[in-house]
């Protein structure tokens, strides 16, 4: 197996999440931020919703998201997706499951934003299995802020650099974003144990 795959496979495994840095290359993650949505920047994004109902609620989150169409993914996207599917097909392999599916979407956090904590999984349906973020900005330090606090035995503070993937358990890690000094860009996402339907589109 890929070592990139084997590391997140055995973390998933071990620990119930796992950090990968370069699972995007920096011309890969160059790629994906040339792409119309990120270059029309926050016109595009749409404010983010809390839950199912789509909630507006910006004491909770304060993200702009784009829902990606993983089933015509535009060429940039496709490097990410087919690295997701090939994750998908080596963590059922090694760790007898059955994923069936991906969703995702491209995000922003403006300056000063971020995710109070919470578990990634709707009260009335819990498909959502693990969640799988990598991050696209490419001059972040620990002086931007913006980390993914995942709540551990003790917590984890993780900087959204480039090229860098999280992968966590999404029903029992709970987890933040903290507010960052720049737009903070990722792609979120989720491995589903059933088949996505467009209802997000
Ligand atoms: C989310 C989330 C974390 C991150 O979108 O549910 O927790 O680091 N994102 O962007
Ligand atoms: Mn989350």
């Amino acid at each position: 197996m890929n070592p990139v795959y084997e590391k997140i496979v055995d973390g998933l495994a071990d620990h119930g999440y796992a950090i990968a840095d370069h699972f995007l290359s920096l011309d890969e993650v160059r790629d994906v931020l040339a792409t119309d949505a990120f270059k029309e920047e926050l016109l595009h994004f749409r404010k983010a919703g809390i839950g199912q109902e789509k909630i507006i609620n910006e004491e909770i989150r304060g993200d702009y998201i784009q829902w990606l169409d993983l089933h015509q993914p535009d060429p940039a996207m496709t490097v990410y997706v087919n690295r997701l599917k090939e994750l998908v097909t080596q963590i059922n392999r090694n760790l007898f499951l059955s994923l069936k599916d991906i969703e995702a979407h491209l995000t922003i956090y403006p300056p000063g934003s971020y995710y109070h904590r919470h578990l990634d999984r709707f009260q009335t349906h819990d498909h959502r299995k693990l969640s799988v973020i990598c991050y696209l900005n490419e001059t972040w330090t620990e002086a931007d802020g913006g980390q993914l606090r995942l709540f551990l035995e003790e917590p984890l503070d993780i900087l959204p650099v480039a090229g860098r993937m999280v992968c966590f358990r999404s029903d029992s890690i709970e987890h933040e974003v903290l507010p960052g000094s720049k737009n903070r860009m990722s792609i979120t996402g989720w491995i589903l144990d059933q088949f996505a339907d467009l209802r997000h589109l």
